[in-house]
């Protein structure tokens, strides 16, 4: 156990699944607030942390949203994102590919450009110092609408060098993927990668729809996919990485208990799944605390921990060089420590 602890530390990572806005943590909620002149609802940073109790999904939202109205100045996302890269220097996570939900923004009044400057400039001086390289991933509320949607794509084409893909995101059930297929394929003829929250608490259907009419490049979540047989093997056949979120699971009761999360099923069915953080401020864990309770609660092997972490670059949007590098890289640590 301690040995896969040391292992899963020192092993280079990619996260691929990371709100930037829910990595907020309640300390830099406060400076922010205090910052911008703003009232909390909350007196002290215990009195947040006690509010972070889920039954579901919607639960955390409406703390999530209410969460990010601290964010106001382009410094703002500048200091939410270089946190979260500080966290992944320490936890020698090397890639990141990171959502943002730019409707949480400007449906608030601050502009598209302050939300992308502040995130962007924060993750130039990640890579310039940290050696973190990244993609970023624009996320649609799929429980706004189509409309707004498309004015969001619209704006974003102004910054089109600095987004990778595009992503579904916010409340699930009622809100199924069909609701985006024209916005998807928009986004696709921009050139941009496509991802979509799915079967995380909506059914199985939502999941086949994200495939085959949003026409998804990696499937985030993806646990009630393992109801059917027949998505199990599409999502096999067509190499769909799944951006698993265990922590997240856990507090929004995707599961009970970590002992019955499907991430050693989808191992063992052969599919591309990786650990992911998802929220790690309001979860209570970063990437590497989500590969410790995972390990521990499903007896997870070396073999186990090695194979997710080459899923993390095997399934991210690096391409297939840079792939290459960080899998040889992950080769050579195992060697070493083999050979000493
Ligand atoms: N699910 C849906 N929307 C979200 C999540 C999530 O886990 N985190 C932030 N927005
Ligand atoms: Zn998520």
């Amino acid at each position: 156990m301690l040995e896969l602890k040391k292992l899963i530390e020192e092993l280079p990572k990619a996260e691929l699944h990371l709100h930037i806005e829910g990595s907020l943590e309640p300390e830099l909620m406060f400076t922010l607030a205090k910052r911008n002149n703003l009232d909390l609802p909350y007196a002290s940073v215990e009195e947040i942390r006690e509010a972070y109790n889920f039954n579901q999904l919607q639960d955390f939202l409406d703390i999530y949203y209410a969460g990010m109205s601290v964010l106001i100045t382009e410094q703002d996302f500048y200091d939410l994102t270089m946190e979260y890269l500080q966290k992944c220097h320490q936890q020698n996570v090397r890639h990141v590919e990171i959502f943002f939900d730019p409707q949480g923004h400007t449906e608030r009044g601050v502009t598209f450009a302050t939300a992308i400057t502040g995130i962007n400039r924060a993750l130039d001086d990640g890579l310039a110092n940290f050696g973190i390289s990244y993609k970023t991933i624009m996320c649609f509320l799929r429980h706004l609408s189509e409309e707004n949607a498309f004015q969001t794509l619209n704006e974003a084409k102004e910054f089109i060098a600095l987004i990778d893909g595009v992503g579904l995101d916010s409340s699930e059930v009622g809100n199924p993927p069909s609701k985006f297929q024209r916005v998807f394929a928009e986004a696709k003829s921009l050139g941009l990668k496509l991802v979509a929250h799915a079967g995380e608490e909506g059914p199985p259907s939502y999941v086949e729809e994200a495939l085959a009419l949003l026409k998804i490049d990696r499937l985030d979540h993806g646990n009630r996919a393992m109801e059917s047989e027949a998505l199990i093997k599409q999502l096999k056949k067509e190499h769909i990485a799944l951006t698993v979120c265990p922590l997240s699971n856990l507090k929004l009761c995707v599961v009970d208990d970590l002992k019955d999360h499907p991430m050693r099923e989808m191992l063992d069915q052969g599919l591309l799944a990786t650990v992911n953080s998802d929220d790690p401020s309001y979860f209570g864990g970063y990437l590497n605390e989500n590969f410790f309770a995972l390990q521990e609660s499903l007896d997870l092997s070396k073999e186990h921990i090695v194979t997710l972490i080459k899923n993390s670059f095997i399934g991210s949007f690096l391409s297939l060089d840079e792939k290459t590098n960080y899998l040889l890289e992950i080769d050579r640590h195992l060697a070493q420590q083999q050979s000493s």
